[in-house]
């Protein structure tokens, strides 16, 4: 009896753990430059947008008949849009780290290497930071850290994507020579 449970148990846990591989690890759909482009850069000017003006003021009406975008602009408002901005810029890490991740130019993003994933573990503590003084809809703390989430990007970029590479260049890591 004791043994059959057992076996019961260990049949459940590995068919779980199997069906939540599967379901979770989902193999990456876009390149690194458009999840930047869909995720970080739309996200990061909601956060900041904070710095010239209040979340707390009153939205400015909509247009009716204008594009769906528009018309559904004032549901969601307020500080729940940089709280929400926030978490998906401390999530997107998870993102941009998918094995098998690729940048435009066709190389694999290097998100095994130690100095990505510290650059993307930064953009995740700063956006908790954020999430943390948007809960307390503190507006001097956000603008204050937007300094440095301006810097979390920016550490990144300035390894592997700086301008002064060729977009061929990119995802490559400063100071290393192609033949
Ligand atoms: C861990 C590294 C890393 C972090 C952190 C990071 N980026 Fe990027 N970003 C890159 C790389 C590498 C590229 C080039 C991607 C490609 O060529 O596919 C890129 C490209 C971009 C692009 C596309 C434009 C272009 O020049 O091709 C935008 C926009 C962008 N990043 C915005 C941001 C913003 C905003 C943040 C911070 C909120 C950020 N990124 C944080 C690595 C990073």
């Amino acid at each position: 009896m004791r043994a059959a449970l057992l076996v019961v148990m260990m049949f459940g846990l590995t068919a779980g753990s199997v069906g939540a591989q599967t379901s979770l690890e989902t193999p990456p759909v876009g390149t690194l430059a458009q999840i930047m482009r869909g995720i970080y850069f739309p996200n990061s000017n909601i956060i900041f947008d904070t710095q010239m003006q209040d979340p707390d003021a009153e939205p400015e009406k909509n247009a009716t008949g204008g594009t769906v975008s528009s018309t559904f602009a004032g549901i969601y408002t307020g500080w729940p849009v940089v709280e929400n901005a926030a978490l998906v810029l401390a999530e997107g890490a998870s993102l941009i780290n998918k094995p098998g991740r690729l940048c435009e130019n066709g190389r694999m993003a290097p998100v095994q290497r130690y100095d990505w994933l510290k650059y993307s573990r930064e953009m995740t503590d700063v956006g908790w930071a954020i999430y943390q003084a948007a809960l307390e809809k503190d507006q001097e703390a956000v603008g204050e850290l937007t300094n440095d989430l301006a810097q979390a990007c920016d550490n990144c970029h300035r390894v592997y994507r700086s301008n002064a590479q060729g977009a061929s260049l990119r995802c490559l890591g400063s100071g290393i020579i192609l033949p």
